[in-house]
């Protein structure tokens, strides 16, 4: 087992390198089962859920190889057949995995999954992505924890999502892309990674309008070949550095910052009163002064971020006043409340809401990362805390973060993972 050692009170400085987007890289990869060629992913994060996304497409026959010197992913996906089933434990795994069912069925006609798992965030139902297959004419039969879903060949149709779900815009999007006819989405979701995805999708030959905004057009085509594609970079990565040198009060450069997509992150950062100059694909970060209540209303994009309100809610544990955080996105994401209030935090939640009383200081603790997110909030409050910190369960972080200890070790943190 693992843990990350955090002794507060040390300033950041120096510059950090954001990698590319896990959101990005994820349904990219399995978008490339379509091609039947061979793909390249370039500066790939060497993330788990990279890795366990990998091992599916493995598990249905593809050659995947990973280059951890030019975090490039080859992925050729001639071989994969739809007589495999990924293991269910891998699907299990990460939610993620349940992206593979658009391509399989769109390319193969047939695809069997394990039901994803809901996780620690929220029950992550599938019925959006299902009801998008059966608009394009999917048999779908669910039972004994699967679900399978064939159709000789999918049908272009209209479908309008009850929500916008980032998943299952994704994963309509990537079925409708061979489909016969054209396919519109209405009520998309218009995060960043949908345009990336479309933008890869395009590349390889498809014919998809409108990725980004609120009504994505594809119009099927006969097929793909592969390609090599460039994601773009981690929006909720970089928020989350952003917050810890505002925490600490520090000055660093972040490079790889798209400011477009990081719109309703700097709007609420600056808004809490950092300071900050963005140039060309990198922001400086003058952390300096007190940190200002504000409050916060999670929304789907380009609404505030549900990836950044845990980091958020770290750094308002020291602000000035009280702030209100409202979680509109996922029905149980305050599990690190708890752990926060372990070390000082004056948190207090009712339902979907969360009121911050700004406190003078934190305190070092022992305590557990819960999710993803949960965990990068807990490292935000230590490097502000007096005394050590202690973070266990720690596979969470490493689930989004590449190399977060030694990143933050070479700004300066004092930050050591030790085995126990
Ligand atoms: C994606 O998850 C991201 N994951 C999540 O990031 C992110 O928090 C989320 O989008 C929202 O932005 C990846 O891209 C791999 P959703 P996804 O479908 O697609 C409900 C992180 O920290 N819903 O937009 O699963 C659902 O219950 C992770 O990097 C349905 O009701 O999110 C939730 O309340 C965490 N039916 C809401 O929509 C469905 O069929 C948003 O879910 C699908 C979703």
């Amino acid at each position: 087992m693992e843990k990350i050692i955090i002794k507060g009170g040390y300033k950041l400085k120096g510059e950090v390198n954001i990698s590319s987007a896990k959101n990005s890289v994820l349904p990219i990869i399995a978008a490339s089962i379509l091609s039947g060629d061979v793909s390249i992913i370039e500066n790939a994060p060497m993330l788990e859920d990279v890795f366990v996304i990998c091992k599916v497409l493995e598990s249905l026959g593809a050659d995947v190889q990973l280059d951890t010197n030019t975090n490039c992913i080859t992925i050729d996906t001639k071989d994969i057949n739809s007589k495999e089933e990924p293991h269910s434990d891998l699907v299990r795994k990460m939610r993620a995995s349940f992206l593979i069912m658009g391509p399989m069925l769109s390319r193969f006609g047939r695809v069997k999954l394990s039901l994803p798992g809901g996780c620690n965030i929220g029950s992550r139902p599938i019925d959006l992505h299902l009801k998008g297959f059966s608009a394009l004419g999917a048999q779908i039969d669910l039972g004994h924890g699967y679900v399978e879903g064939r159709a000789n060949r999918l049908i272009g149709n209209k479908i309008y999502l009850d929500f916008p779900s980032v998943g299952a815009t994704e994963n309509i999007m990537m079925a409708a892309v061979l489909a016969k006819g054209e396919t519109v989405i209405e009520n998309s979701a218009e995060e960043p990674e949908i345009e990336d995805l479309a933008t890869y999708l395009n590349s390889m030959g498809a014919c998809i309008e409108g990725a980004g905004t609120g009504t994505i057009k594809i119009k099927g085509v006969e097929e793909l070949k592969g390609v090599r594609h460039r994601p773009i970079y981690d929006r909720i990565e970089a928020g989350t550095y952003m917050t810890a040198a505002a925490i600490t009060k520090s000055q660093i450069k972040i490079n790889g910052i798209n400011e477009e997509h990081m719109k309703p992150i700097l709007a609420k950062l600056s808004e809490c009163g950092v300071n900050m100059e963005i140039k060309n694909e990198s922001v400086i970060i003058y952390g300096e002064g007190d940190i200002k209540a504000v409050d916060i209303k999670t929304m789907p994009y380009p609404g505030f971020p549900t990836d950044m309100q845990a980091q958020m809610m770290a750094l308002l544990a020291i602000a000035k006043g009280t702030s209100i955080i409202t979680e509109t996105v996922f029905e149980n994401r305050f599990m690190h409340a708890p752990e926060l209030k372990r070390m000082g935090a004056n948190v207090k939640i009712d339902g979907r809401s969360a009121v911050i009383e700004g406190v003078k200081k934190l305190t070092g603790a022992e305590v557990k990362a819960t999710d993803l997110r949960a965990g990068a909030a807990l490292i935000i409050c230590a490097l502000a805390a007096e005394g050590c910190t202690s973070i266990s369960d720690v596979y969470h972080i490493d689930r989004g973060y590449v190399d977060i200890e030694n990143k933050l070790k070479a700004l300066g943190a004092n930050i050591e993972r030790i085995n126990y």
